[in-house]
């Protein structure tokens, strides 16, 4: 099968390394012939062009996109669909900003987009939603979707590191990216869940539908308040589904340490899903990384080697509603008199345990503080 790939930063680079090395299982039936670089500058080998179009010749049976970003990832998507090109995506900003779009251009023209690398790295996210619901229904997804955060809050954790400089740790190692904006702010997260959503419930998910804190804001206190009661702090992302709604949110939480999520440390991820027959079942692994990811992308080339039923559907209609998720939560901030009426514990001048709500009123209730320092945590006390 002959394959073009776009982009040989981190992950492509591992793409062409897994393929070109050929040993293993059916590597040796994929051939790697065009490579999408920037300009000659990084030119490394005869495959190599520079432009798409260059890219996409006649034999060409499958687009790799390892880019990144999304506009131009968009076009070169579109354009390798309506030459009825089998698409491959590690990037899950374009599949989740264009999901509806990409989908139905798929299916018109008779091929396949996938797309398990941008979930969960090297963990098999995507193929276990469609194993599991070959016999069961997925109620419900929960986890560690974000390697970055969970690399920080694990540190602070264990180490009593300030976020700051745990943050630098992360950033030289190369987990996190210069400007760590997606990863700390939660939108990396959001991204994952919406296509999480999208592949268990068969729909196509708003973005901008889905509520997101993070934990740019997250410090010392707010770890040990979670020692103090046997819980981790963890960055987590849910969705659950009933009836017509669905629940999407991003959220740090306090997890309780007999809770599997509080024990995966690093950068590691761990996705749990609840469905009907199998229970619930969790996934652990790295969630990033050159090699773990290109693994993921190097399987959906063989699943479509294999001529596996791949496609993806986006016919049922679902509304995201978080009004139905009520909890306590854990707010630390100056101001906390938006809150007064809502206090149910008081921890400190100024922390405290809000009595149980909704999202919406949460989100109501900070936007009044205006506080930029504020930080919130989902807490079972
Ligand atoms: N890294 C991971 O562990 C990981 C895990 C899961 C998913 N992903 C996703 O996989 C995708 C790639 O990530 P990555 O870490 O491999 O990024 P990366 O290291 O920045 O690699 C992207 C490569 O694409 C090149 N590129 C970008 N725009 C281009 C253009 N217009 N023409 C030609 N080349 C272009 C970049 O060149 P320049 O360097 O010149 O810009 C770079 O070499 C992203 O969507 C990311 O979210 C990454």
């Amino acid at each position: 099968m002959k394959i073009a790939l776009l982009g040989h930063g981190n992950v492509g680079r591992g793409v062409s390394g897994i393929i070109d090395s050929g040993n293993t299982g059916f590597t040796k039936q994929l051939e790697i012939t065009k490579i999408l670089v920037r300009d000659a500058s990084e030119a490394t080998d005869e495959r190599m062009v520079f432009n798409i179009d260059e890219a996409l010749d006649d034999d060409i049976e499958v687009v790799v996109e390892c880019l990144g970003g999304i506009e131009f990832p968009f076009s070169c998507i579109s354009k390798a669909l309506n030459m009825k090109k089998h698409v491959v995506t590690s990037n899950k900003k374009v599949m989740a900003t264009y999901y509806d779009q990409l989908i139905a251009l798929a299916d018109k023209n008779d091929v396949n987009i996938i797309f398990e690398a941008s979930v969960g790295g090297g963990i098999p996210v995507m193929s276990n939603i469609r194993h599991t619901k070959r016999v069961d229904e997925i109620s419900a997804f929960s986890g560690i979707f974000n390697g970055t955060t969970n690399f920080i809050l694990d540190k602070m954790y264990k180490e009593q590191k300030p976020f700051r400089e745990v943050l630098t740790q992360a950033q030289k190692l190369g987990y996190a990216e210069s400007d760590p904006g997606d990863d700390i702010d939660g939108h990396d997260v959001k991204y994952k869940c919406c296509l999480t959503g999208n592949m268990v419930w068969d729909t196509s998910l708003s973005l901008t539908d889905i509520t997101v804190f993070g934990i740019r804001t997250v410090n010392q206190k707010d770890i040990d308040f979670g020692k103090r009661h046997q819980s981790t702090l963890k960055l987590i992302g849910r969705g659950s589904k009933n009836d017509r709604q669905v629940q999407i949110f991003v959220i740090p939480e306090f997890i309780n340490d007999n809770d599997t999520l509080a024990h995966v440390g690093s950068n590691l991820n761990c996705i749990v899903f609840t469905s009907t027959n199998l229970g619930i079942a969790s996934y652990i692994g790295q969630g990033a990384g050159t090699f773990p990811t290109a693994h993921a992308v190097v399987q959906d080339l063989v699943s479509l080697l294999n001529g596996e039923d791949l496609k993806i559907s986006t016919d049922e209609k679902f509304a995201i509603n978080n009004k139905e998720y009520i909890s306590r939560f854990y707010v630390r901030t100056e101001n906390l008199v938006y809150f007064e009426d809502y206090i149910y514990k008081k921890i400190d001048p100024d922390t405290i345990i809000t009595e149980p709500m909704d999202l919406y009123k949460l989100k109501e209730l900070i936007e009044k503080t205006a506080d930029k320092n504020l930080f919130v945590a989902g807490v079972s006390l």
